[in-house]
């Protein structure tokens, strides 16, 4: 695997490739790797040629009194995991390569970037659609890949991607759990013992509302007071966000489940923001 920093390398190393006829597959990340983002990487080994990978913290995604300056990094770890699955290059730019100086020009998706986590984490979207935007434009992938559990993000991508007529096919893939449940985050080493144990409500409550939309509860509102009455029985738990939404458009779906019903949720454990979603299937709808 190639480690590479600057713009010009990239572009340098990957232009015979493209040449040649070769798919480019993308995974970008902000590092402190797991087992989630191997599995986007494993999947990108499978279905392309050449595999690219970045780390890179993107400081216009973090608003402020954000954790830009603790999220967790550990470099020479990630080049390891990264080599063990097959990647070819390694992009790991410094803040100074990717902004010279503030930049002057943004890819905003001010609806669905607005809505759910963007109404918690205003220029959140706003600054990861400028960045991928930016990461593609260095990298011209295939394809990339991206993980469901960030869900609103995968929407983001899909719909810049498509508004501004990008050349490449975005993959999602399914998120990768803990055994205990708990879906894989570079956040979550900020959990203590105590709520890395209590985290697993969040997976148990996707798992009841799975089971209560098969039993036919009423109504999405009635639907979302059993989720945040189940998550506030944890202590630990702060609720920032329990939403439910048509999983194809993250509209509020009113008052009748839509088909394929999407729950996500958005809680607070100590310093940890932990993200979790799922998408259930309306049976009810189908019949
Ligand atoms: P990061 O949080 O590092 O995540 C990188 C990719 O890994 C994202 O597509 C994310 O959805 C995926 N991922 C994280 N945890 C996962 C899990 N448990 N299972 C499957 N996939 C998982 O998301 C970002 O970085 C940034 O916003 C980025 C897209 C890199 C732009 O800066």
């Amino acid at each position: 695997m190639k480690v590479i920093s600057t713009i010009r390398e990239l572009r340098a190393a990957l232009g015979p490739h493209r040449l040649l006829g070769r798919t480019i597959g993308f995974v970008p990340t902000m590092g402190y790797l797991h087992e989630g983002h191997l599995t986007l990487a494993r999947h990108a080994r499978r279905d392309t040629d050449i595999v690219v990978a970045s780390i890179f913290v993107n400081p216009l995604q973090f608003g402020p009194g954000e954790d830009y300056e603790a999220y967790p990094r550990d470099v020479d770890r990630d080049r390891a995991m990264l080599e063990s699955v097959g990647t070819d290059y390694l992009f790991s730019p410094p803040v100074r390569e990717m902004y010279p100086t503030r930049p002057d020009t943004y890819v905003d998706v001010p609806h669905l970037g607005s809505m759910l986590e963007g109404a918690v984490r205003p220029d959140h979207f706003r600054g990861v659609a400028t960045v991928v935007t930016k990461l593609f434009n260095i990298v011209q992938p295939t394809r990339a890949y991206f993980g469901e559990k960030d869900y609103q993000q995968v929407m983001v991508i899909r719909r810049m991607v498509s508004d501004l007529s990008m050349p490449v096919e975005i993959v999602p893939v399914p998120t990768v759990r803990d055994e205990d449940g708990v879906a894989l985050s570079s956040r979550n080493v900020y959990l203590t013992p105590e709520e890395r144990r209590a985290a697993v409500r969040l997976n148990r409550a996707l798992a009841l509302a799975r089971s209560l939309v098969d039993e036919g509860i009423a109504s999405p509102a009635a639907l979302e007071r059993r989720l945040r009455d189940y998550i506030c029985e944890e202590p630990l738990a702060g609720i920032d966000l329990v939403a439910i939404r048509d999983a194809d458009t993250l509209e509020d779906p009113g008052d009748a489940f839509p088909d394929r019903i999407l729950v996500l949720l958005f809680v607070r454990f100590g310093k940890a923001r932990l993200l979790d979603q799922v998408v259930i299937e309306n049976r009810k709808a189908e019949g």
